[in-house]
């Protein structure tokens, strides 16, 4: 299988711990991928800080791209990455993607991925959902994004936070087209 190139883009949304689980995911996954690309929204750091009590998310040893750093790979589809995950998603980049506002890094990428006819997939974060929430999801969907909700799991029956969302982030990373080991139904 070839290695995949891998855009995880971080947003203001409620829900850190999807992403430091991700990134956690993809870090052991080197055999399948050959580069990931991480961008942050300044409110993506203010919640991880909030939510986690943390900055780890600077120890991670991908490369990071300011959120205006249009000099960034994938802010052009000539660098061919494969997929670009947004974990969580607010619903500010959500309307700015489906509206193609592409005025920063994730919201280029996202447009880029999209016209390239790549793999986009949001983890949306909100409830409930307004009609302009639902329309934009609606968009993003039929110009070929997959809308991937935070919404777990119970029926692994999972015992801590932990536990909880990562039955979201393994359906991200089964949608990415990566291998894992992860709880399956009836298996
Ligand atoms: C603690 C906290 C939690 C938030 N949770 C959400 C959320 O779940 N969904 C959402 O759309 N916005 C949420 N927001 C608001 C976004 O951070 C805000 O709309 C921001 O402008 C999004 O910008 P960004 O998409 O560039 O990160 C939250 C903000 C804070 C401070």
């Amino acid at each position: 299988m070839r290695k995949k190139k891998i855009i995880v883009a971080v947003t203001g949304a409620s829900g850190s711990i999807y992403a430091k689980l991700l990134l956690d995911g993809l870090a052991q996954m080197q055999d399948q991928i050959e580069r990931v690309g991480v961008v942050m929204s300044d409110n993506a750091k203010e919640v991880w800080r909030f939510e986690l009590g943390n900055e780890d998310y600077d120890d991670y040893k991908f490369d990071f791209y300011g959120k205006m750093d249009f000099n960034a790979p994938f802010a052009s589809g000539s660098a061919k990455f494969d997929t670009m995950i947004i974990i969580p998603c607010s619903m500010g980049t959500l309307g700015r993607i489906a509206t193609g506002v592409s005025n920063d890094l994730i919201t280029r990428a996202a447009d880029v991925v999209l016209k390239e006819r790549r793999k986009l997939i949001a983890v949306v974060r909100d409830t409930p959902f307004s009609l302009i929430h639902i329309n934009n999801m609606k968009v993003v969907t039929e110009a070929g994004g997959i809308i991937c909700p935070a919404n777990p799991s119970f029926y692994s029956m999972p015992k801590t936070i932990e536990e909880v969302a990562q039955t979201v982030v393994s359906r991200v990373i089964d949608l990415a087209g990566l291998e894992q080991d992860s709880y399956r139904w009836n298996d």
